[in-house]
């Protein structure tokens, strides 16, 4: 089953420069709370913004470059086949960005969970089109900064 975690804005940003145009330390926290011991997928570009695997999961890097595999790194090269094996499982996984493999999850996510960030953020980046009423939405916890929402599909 895919369920996807973002951070955005209340214009849809996600990523300014290569990176989240905010630095807010809790919601990092939550995204490493919801994660760990999971399986996480992400795209190349969002993957090689970070030091390396996160530790204590297991990393999907989508890119139609072969990615060197580990116990902790895994590469997709096919995504069509990639989600009709994992889509009706138990096992869950995170979408975990940026905007292109948003994208091509949206439709097969049961839930996203949304870190709704306060304020108003530069942006060149940002989470694609969808609609509300095919959710139901409901607000999980407040932090002075952001808003957890969860959006499961109904
Ligand atoms: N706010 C948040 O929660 C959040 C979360 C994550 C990321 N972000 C932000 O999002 C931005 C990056 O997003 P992005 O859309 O530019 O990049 P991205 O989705 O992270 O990665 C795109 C890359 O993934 C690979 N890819 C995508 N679809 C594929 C497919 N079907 N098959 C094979 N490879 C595929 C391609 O790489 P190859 O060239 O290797 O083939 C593509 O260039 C950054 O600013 C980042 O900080 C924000």
């Amino acid at each position: 089953m895919f369920k996807l975690i973002v951070a955005f804005d209340k214009e849809k940003t996600i990523g300014y420069n290569g990176w989240m145009p905010w630095d807010i330390t809790d919601d990092l926290l939550h995204f490493k709370e919801t994660t760990l011991n999971s399986n996480i997928i992400m795209g190349s570009t969002t993957f090689n913004g970070l030091p390396g695997p996160l530790p204590k999961r297991t990393t999907y890097v989508l890119s139609s470059k072969p990615v060197v595999e580990s116990d902790q790194l895994k590469w997709i090269g096919n995504l069509d086949d990639f989600i009709q094996q994992h889509q009706n499982s138990d096992e869950i996984f995170y979408v975990c960005g940026g905007a292109q493999v948003y994208k091509q999850f949206l439709p097969y996510v049961n839930e996203m969970i949304v870190s709704l960030v306060h304020g108003d953020w530069p942006s060149d980046t940002k989470f694609p089109d969808f609609k509300d009423e095919v959710f139901t939405i409901t607000t999980l916890k407040e932090y002075p900064d952001f808003t957890v929402k969860s959006y499961k599909r109904k």
